[in-house]
């Protein structure tokens, strides 16, 4: 089991002013910052970034929400970094997420709900690499 996540908060987020409350949350729950970026995504990056969605239905809406505006994204590090960082950010859907989490606390519906976070190892290591440089994420 690797011990790295990725994660980006997402344009509404950040656009609410809620990057700096969802740092402190993370760094706060134990993960430490390996690498950090504010970025823009295109709708291109966007597209290609969840293309394991292209064939959903929410698909364009979801690459307009996320190439909408600046994103954080970070490779974080802790234990059981994956399993532990997707229960600190709660459900898909907000409304189905746990008091205190991320997404609970700051996001406003299931297309648009603030947090991104790895679903596995694999994606973890795919996800970074997308953002990160090699030295970037040493
Ligand atoms: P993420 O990849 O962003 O961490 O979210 P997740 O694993 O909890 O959920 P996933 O199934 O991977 O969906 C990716 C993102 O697509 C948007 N979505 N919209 N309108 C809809 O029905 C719908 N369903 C998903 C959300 O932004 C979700 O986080
Ligand atoms: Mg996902």
């Amino acid at each position: 089991m690797s011990n790295r996540t990725f994660t980006m908060i997402k344009p509404d987020a950040f656009a609410n002013g809620h990057s700096g409350a969802i740092l402190d949350i993370i760094l706060k729950a134990g993960f430490r910052l390996i690498a950090l970026k504010m970025t823009h995504l295109t709708p291109e990056k966007a597209g290609e970034f969840y293309a394991v969605h292209r064939a959903r239905p929410f698909y364009g809406e979801l690459v307009e929400f996320m190439s909408r505006g600046p994103i954080i994204a970070a490779i974080l590090e802790k234990e059981n970094a994956v399993a532990d960082f997707r229960k600190l950010i709660g459900a898909t859907d907000p409304a189905k997420a746990d008091k205190g989490t991320i997404r609970q606390l700051f996001a406003a519906s299931l297309g648009e709900n603030a947090i991104h976070g790895s679903d596995s190892d694999e994606n973890a290591q795919v996800e970074g690499d997308f953002f990160f440089s090699f030295l970037e994420r040493i």
